[in-house]
Parts: C-alpha cells; structure tokens; sequence
C-alpha cells in the first residue's frame, strides 16, 4: 500500500527520494510523488518544490530527470487510491493553501469528512478527493494561530502545530510533513501504521519500511504508536502523544529485512518460487532439528503451561494466510484433535463468535501489518481483557515473516517463519512458511495431547523433512511444464479449481494466485460441491484443474472430476502417476507422500502455472494492478 520515504542531510534529496520509493514499489500502488524544500535558489526565498505523477516510478522519475527539483529536505510517497481515482491531483504530497505546507499520509483519516466541512466554512477550498489534503490545512491553520499569537516561524513551533493536528485525527495513519517557512526539518508521526528512522552518516530518513532504508543506512528505529518525531540534519527528537521525550536504542537492520535482488530470474514471483527449497531446509533446522532433546518434538515459542490450558483454537487471517490457516485448523483439528475455526479477519472482527474458555488466538500474516488482521486481535484481546475471567484470557500466537512489524510488537508470542523478504505481491514462499509453522504446532499439539503415538508423530516428522528434497525436484519438472501448459490456457475467461480436505485451502490459493496476477477469474471449491451449482458453469471453455492426492478423499475428488469432464471441462489435474491420472488432460505429477504434507506439494505447480499465464501475458507479475503487498488499511 501507500509507501512513505522522507530525507534530511546536505545532499540534494530528489534521487534519493526516486530510490526510496522504488524500494518501496513492492508495496503496490498507483500514482507518486515528492515535495522538496529549495532553500539555496537565487532569490534566497524558500520554496516548496512538487512532482507528482500518475503510474508507475518511471513516469515520475522521468519528470524529475528533465527539471530536477533542488533541495536537502524532502518527502516522497507512492499512493494506492483509497479515496479518489489515481491521477495526478490526489497523488500525494498534498499542499495547504498558503503552499508552504506539504504532507504525506499512508492510512486512512475515518473523520476526514467532518474535518473538510470545518474547513470549507473557515472558507479554505480543497482541490483533491484524498483524505490527506486536510491535513496540510489544518497545519497550516495552527502555524498562523502560533504566529498570530506571536511565536516565531521555528521548529517547535512547526513540531506543536503538527501536535495539535494529530488530536483531530481519527483513523489509523502515518504522515510526514515538510513547511518551507522551517526549512531544515521533517515532521514524522504514526498511529497504526508503520514508519521508521533511518539514521545516516549526516542525514536521517523516515520510511514506511526497512526495505526502503537499504543503501542508506543499516541502523534504524521503528516509530511506536502515537509517536511524533522531529528530523533535523543534526539529529532526532522523539515524543510521546502527551509530548514527553522519548529515548530508545536503534537497531540494525538483519540479512532478511535487506531487499533481495532479481538475481536471473524475470520476476521477483518466479525467484520466489523457487526459494521455496530453502525456506522449508531452514524451517527445519530450526523448528524441527534432529538433535531436539527427548521430550521435545518441535521447537517452537509455546509455553507447556499454554499447551495445558488450551481447549480450542482460533485462527485470523485474510488471503492467503488464510489459506495457510485453514491447511493448519485440517492439521490441528484431525491430526492432533483440538477444535480449530478460521476466521476472515475482516469479518471476525464485526461479527465475532461469543466468548470460548481456554481459546488460543492465532493471527497468521505474512506482513504482520494487515490492518484487518490486527484490528481483529486487537478487538479479541480487549474484549477478552474485558472479562477479567482467567478462563477467558488472551493467549496469543503470531506467524508471521516480518518480526519487525506491528505483530512483532503487539504479540506476546510470535513464530518467525523465516522466509526471507517476499517481495512480488503474490505470496509464495511465505504461504509455504505458514504452512510449515501449523505443521510445528500440529506436532506440539498432538504429542503434548497424547492424540498421537510417538510413531505416528515421528513418521509426520520425518515426511516434513523430506519436503526440501521433493520441493527442489519439484520445481525442476513443473517450471518448464507449467509454461507450456500455460500457454494453451492463456486466453480462458473462468478456471475452477477443485479440491478436498486439506487440499481445499490449496484449490483455493491456486485460485487466488491465477486471479491476482494473470486477472482471469477463478474460483476454488470443495470438489463435493460441485455438483451442488458451480457445474453449470462448466462446457469447453471452462477448465477445471483438480488437486487429487492418494487419501481418504481420492477416490470421491476423482469422482468429481469426472463429472467435470463429463461436461467437456479440460481437466488439468495435480495428482500422482498412476493408471486413474489418465482422465486427465495435462497432469502435474507429484511425488507419492501422505496426504497429511501433501499441500507442501500441490501449491507448487499452481503457483507455476499462474506465474507462466501471467508472464506469458506480458503482465506485471510481481506488481499486479490494484494489488498491495502490506494492506495497511481496513
Ligand atoms: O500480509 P498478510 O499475509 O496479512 O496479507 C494478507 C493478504 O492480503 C495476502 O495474503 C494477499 O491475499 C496476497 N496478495 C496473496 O498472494
């Protein structure tokens, strides 16, 4: 979503700027722009400098190119329309009326309505459809009561006026703010929406994540909420929401939190996929190690006193860590026999369950800054917090990639799933992490609930650690495979996709993948379903891919797909060699293993096949339209 880069120092910000932001560009959006502070033209008059542009970096970068804007200070953002269409005028940063003023928002304002008619009747006229544009007003209104009441036009002043703002403010948001009147400062502040300080050699930064800071600096500080920073050239001052001084350590920045490079792959997506290897060996090293001492039968961050109390489990997500979860609650609920619900976090939170005893809250988020996921848990450990009932406390858990992130802040408990930034919008190697992190908990779960016996539980064991191996194989056949498959399915208008048990979040999340980026619609069903409405979509046009692995639902999801080819359905199946894959028109083998680590498998193909209709198309794979990597707003 929106991404914030701001710079402070003595050298001219606006290549800089255009570097942030395309560190940024991960994030997804729509249209960019900066604002610098000229404070050495000829006039010795200071002014504020802007560029802003629809589209992609380049058509911004190229403006910048032939008038580049001078200046040392300067903020820049890349916006994804929330309120109002991507064009150039509600591309941020957004001016006051005086033109001195200039703001960055990524977020939301909730209030902005009541806030612009206030200021529609104090006769200021707003010329954009943003939430954002309030906010340079209203700061702009506070710096002349400051001056009018005889304070001077000088940092604290500028960092008081941008204080009394952020009281009006509803929402969740972060803003950076520049005034030409003060030329060597920035004004940083957030609620609910990540921002750190980077801290250079002479110059700071302010960003809306680590990634943008690579380069610049390897030491930085993540803003808390409610906090309001002050950036100079000479250093940082960091306050509280009731304006007290805050002082905290930095920290540096780990190999994972560094953006990757291409290296030879065409898409970030491709080179992803194919990391998926590595993630799964390095899950295994750490959370399920050979040497683990007896008693142990995975390493990972649950207390045995949680382990005790835990009657049920419910688990939060939104797209494809949904997925993820729902893979887990199959593990969970048949594997080691806790009752487990998955929710959409956008609708738990609105419409929550009533209260269960002993209830361990697991919110799944590859970006641990999914607003709708961590609204949820928010609401879950208040109202749980209300009852002051110990039965009904708040055990939580997070699984995220990002540890650095609000989860990693606000969760007493996180599972780190490691898998190293995943920068194209489609999640990859971070949906196998997720994956992997319930296998973990399944195997805690079961051996502490004695559902299992140590053999059953070893043999699960042992089955994950071949996934590495069988994940490289995999990979290897299918790439080339799923491109010429690819090409043959290019043009179609609606895919099905089947499967069943704990193979049904997989159908589903090959939906999602061929939807997100190659825009053809797709649907996931429960294969038993589909006799039940979606079969008269299907004729020749409409292909039905059909994950089928050799279980307790094999027979039964071989039978649905014949009724798919009955209606003349093309039928690409994800199956393993054998006399019945034959009804399938192409096939994407998998190796035989236990229908339990089968979904490890199966997405992969899926994934491949997506990536190839969509790279075929020529589209942007890794920055699909209207798509966000952090969905930072609800
Ligand atoms: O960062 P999160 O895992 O919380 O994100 C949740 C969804 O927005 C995300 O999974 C989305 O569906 C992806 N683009 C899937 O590829």
């Amino acid at each position: 979503m929106c991404g914030i880069f701001a710079v402070i120092g003595s050298r001219e910000v606006s290549p800089l700027l255009i570097d942030g932001l395309r560190k940024l560009e991960y994030r997804g959006y729509d249209s960019a722009g900066i604002a610098t502070i000229d404070n050495f033209n000829k006039d010795q008059i200071e002014k504020l400098n802007v560029t802003k542009s629809k589209g992609k970096l380049i058509h911004l970068s190229n403006l910048i190119k032939k008038k580049p804007p001078k200046g040392h200070v300067g903020i820049a953002h890349t916006r994804w329309a929330t309120h109002g269409k991507p064009n150039e005028i509600n591309a941020h940063p957004h001016l006051d009326s005086s033109g001195q003023i200039a703001v960055v928002q990524n977020g939301i304002i909730e209030n902005y309505r009541d806030l612009s008619e206030s200021l529609k009747t104090k006769g200021i006229k707003l010329t954009s459809e943003t939430d954002t544009e309030i906010i340079p007003h209203l700061i702009g209104l506070e710096i002349e009561k400051s001056l009018a009441n005889g304070l001077s036009s000088n940092e604290q002043t500028f960092l008081k006026a941008v204080q009394k703002v952020l009281t009006l403010l509803e929402g969740t948001y972060s803003i950076a703010v520049i005034w030409s009147q003060v030329p060597n400062a920035i004004v940083v502040a957030m609620e609910q929406a990540p921002l750190v300080i980077g801290f250079g050699e002479g110059e700071f930064f302010c960003a809306s994540d680590t990634p943008a800071l690579v380069g610049f600096t390897s030491t930085f500080l993540p803003l808390r909420d409610h906090e309001i920073a002050l950036l100079t050239p000479l250093g940082i001052e960091l306050y509280d929401n009731e304006g007290n001084r805050q002082h905290r350590s930095p920290s540096l920045l780990k190999g994972t939190q560094l953006l990757a490079d291409k290296r030879n792959f065409r898409h970030f997506m491709l080179k992803e996929i194919y990391e998926q290897p590595e993630t799964a060996q390095q899950w295994i090293d750490r959370f399920l190690p050979m040497d683990l001492s007896s008693g142990n039968s995975v390493a990972l961050p649950i207390s045995k006193s949680t382990l005790e109390k835990i009657e049920q489990i419910q688990i939060l997500a939104c797209g494809t860590s949904r997925h993820a979860g729902m893979v887990g609650s199959y593990l969970l609920e048949q594997f080691s026999g806790v009752p487990t619900k998955v929710y959409f976090a956008s609708e738990f939170r609105y419409a929550p369950p009533p209260l269960s005893p002993n209830t361990l809250t697991i919110g799944v988020s590859q970006s641990g800054e999914t607003a709708d996921t961590l609204a949820a848990l928010r609401m879950e450990k208040e109202r749980r917090g209300a009852t002051k009932d110990a039965n009904y406390a708040f055990h939580q858990l997070g699984i995220t990639n990002r540890v650095d992130s609000s989860f990693g802040r606000e969760l007493d408990n996180v599972i780190d799933i490691g898998s190293g930034i995943e920068i194209g919008v489609a999640a990859t190697k971070t949906f196998l992490g997720q994956m992997l992190s319930f296998y973990g908990l399944t195997i805690l779960f079961a051996s502490h609930r004695k559902k299992r016996t140590p053999q059953e539980i070893l043999d699960l064991s042992n089955d994950l650690r071949l996934i590495p191996k069988q994940l490289t194989d995999l990979i290897k056949k299918h790439d080339s495979l799923s491109k010429e498959i690819a090409h043959l399915f290019a043009e179609t208008k609606d895919v099905i996709f089947l499967g069943r048990g704990i193979n049904y979040p997989i159908a589903l999340e090959g939906a999602l993948k061929l939807k997100e980026i190659s825009y053809i619609h797709a649907q996931g069903y429960p294969a038993g379903e589909l006799k039940h409405g979606p079969i008269a979509l299907l004729d020749q046009h409409v292909p039905v891919v059909s994950v089928a692995v050799p279980g307790v639902v094999y027979e039964k999801v071989l039978s649905n797909s014949q009724e798919a080819k009955a209606r003349d359905a093309r039928l690409i199946g994800v199956s393993t060699n054998g006399p019945e894959s034959e009804m399938f028109d192409e096939l994407f083998t998998i190796p035989k293993v236990t229908e339990w680590v089968s979904p490890l498998l199966t997405v992969v193909p899926l994934q491949l096949f997506s990536y190839h209709i969509a790279a075929h198309k020529g589209l942007d794979v890794d920055q699909p339209r209207n798509l966000a990597k952090s969905v930072t707003v609800e």
